[in-house]
């Protein structure tokens, strides 16, 4: 590490443990990283985006042909796993090569929205394009497209298009992933070096018209996208790395890479003038950059440990991998409806990752988890739809939500794959009001609880115990206090 970057590493070392030793101060801990948008259209869809707790994020391209992790084995660093008997150049050119195979024939977006409708998703980020700079567009700006291969003479060819009409025919808010990287583009990865990390591999500083060229070709791109697909609400933008040099945080710097001393500003205040004009009030989330572009955080595979006080989505996985891979370990359903719960009741949203088959069709261990959580959705939805965080949001497996206008609060119970549905639950806090009723959302019946001192007890229905243990229960009440 040179003496600059160590001043620099140590610098947001102590930037870290400031902001750590803020987080143990409350339940609520005060954000130095989030800034709220001024535009009330963003304001207003950003609230009407915190309605919706969950989303489905597919990732498509190239990368399910040969079923491997979304386009990083082109990536040279050395966390990166690839068959050790072909050289790297070679294995770049295979994988470029991949665009002449990926045929979807069997892609139906109709059944997809259906799929994720069916499970109580209420919004969709789709890869329009990732880090290969494969696009799932029919981009004016390069051929490297799935328009172009052989599909391009299937009606569907335009394929985003078509995903972005199914889902927002089934009312689903419409969100575009776009990796601000590319590793196809010779303005970012010129052919003339070698490409040892996710960085662009030249001095921009050096070849400042190559590096206006990567900016302008980003632009053309997005404008595309936010002209020419309808209404989009999310601009859901990966690949954090590339940022103004000034914006480096401690989680940039602990990714490994380095980081170029020039910075990588593609000028997002450009981008998001012309965005907001195609698109009003539309929700930027420039991922990990801190700041007026970065509407909503985005925690990458985990809950975060408490509630935040920004707006925030977790992205996780269905299966291990974002794309398709063959073999995939899926979590269970019980699993993705507790994560869901846990979220919820910390103020945040969950948007759960799929990637289709190369033939264009959902794996079946999806369809079938997605309509096994759309049952217990469809009779809980209220505990989850338009709720906001209450103080008190867990005890034991027990979480705590409350309606954002109708004043109803939640109490949802996580029952584990192994164990017992017990007979009574009790809680402390989130008290309902005296001599009011109290409904299990499963059956829309009433049960019974009682208030002794600071002890709420509920009974149960005596047939529950001997059922099918589900997921989840969720009891709807009027509780004494606010939020
Ligand atoms: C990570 C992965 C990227 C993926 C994204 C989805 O950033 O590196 O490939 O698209 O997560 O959240």
């Amino acid at each position: 590490m040179s003496q600059p970057f160590r001043m620099v590493a140590f610098f947001f070392c102590l930037l870290l443990s400031a902001q750590w030793s803020v987080a143990q101060e409350g339940v609520h801990p005060q954000s130095s990283t989030y800034e709220w948008p001024d535009d009330s259209l963003v304001r207003r869809k950003l609230d009407q985006w915190q309605d919706l707790k969950f989303g489905m994020i597919i990732h498509w391209g190239l990368y399910a042909v040969p079923g491997i992790i979304e386009s990083w084995s082109i990536c040279s660093e050395n966390w990166i796993e690839r068959d050790s008997t072909i050289a790297y150049d070679d294995y770049k050119k295979w994988y470029w090569g991949l665009k002449k195979d990926f045929n979807p024939i069997r892609f139906d977006p109709e059944q997809w929205a259906a799929a994720c409708k069916g499970a109580g998703m209420k919004y969709l980020v789709f890869t329009t394009k990732h880090h290969d700079g494969f696009c799932m567009f029919d981009t004016r700006q390069t051929d490297f497209s799935i328009a172009k291969g052989p599909f391009a003479g299937n009606p569907k060819a335009d394929v985003a298009r078509w995903v972005f009409d199914a889902f927002r025919k089934q009312g689903f808010m419409i969100g575009a992933y776009f990796s601000k990287p590319d590793w196809h583009s010779e303005y970012y990865w010129w052919p003339k070096y070698a490409t040892p990390d996710r960085n662009y591999n030249y001095d921009i500083r050096k070849y400042t018209w190559r590096w206006q060229q990567f900016k302008q070709y980003t632009y053309n791109q997005l404008s595309e996208l936010m002209h020419n697909y309808g209404q989009v609400d999310i601009l859901w933008l990966d690949g954090g790395w590339v940022r103004p040099g000034n914006s480096v945080t401690a989680e940039v710097l602990s990714w490994g890479a380095p980081i170029p001393p020039a910075g990588q500003d593609i000028e997002m205040p450009r981008i998001a003038r012309m965005a907001r004009e195609a698109q009003p009030g539309l929700l930027m989330v420039d991922r990990t950059v801190h700041g007026p572009y970065e509407n909503y955080q985005t925690p990458e595979q985990h809950v975060p440990a408490g509630q935040l006080d920004h707006p925030w989505e977790s992205c996780m996985t269905l299966a291990n991998n974002w794309g398709f891979v063959p073999n995939d370990r899926y979590k269970s359903t019980r699993k993705v409806i507790h994560t869901l719960i846990e979220i919820v009741a910390k103020g945040g949203s969950l948007l759960l990752g799929v990637g289709p088959k190369p033939d264009g069709t959902l794996p079946t261990e999806a369809v079938e988890r997605l309509a096994e959580i759309g049952k217990w959705m469809n009779q809980n939805g209220a505990a989850i739809y338009g709720t906001r965080p209450v103080k008190d949001y867990k005890q034991d497996s027990l979480f705590f939500t409350q309606h954002k206008t109708n004043g109803h609060r939640y109490a949802i119970l996580c029952i584990p794959e192994k164990g017992f549905v017990p007979a009574t639950i009790h809680w402390k806090n989130n008290f309902p009001k005296a001599g009011s009723r109290m409904t299990l959302l499963q059956t829309g019946k009433t049960v019974k609880w009682s208030r002794k001192e600071d002890n709420i007890e509920v009974e149960l229905p005596a047939g529950l115990l001997n059922s099918e243990r589900p997921p989840a229960l969720a009891f709807e009440f009027v509780a004494t206090e606010q939020p």
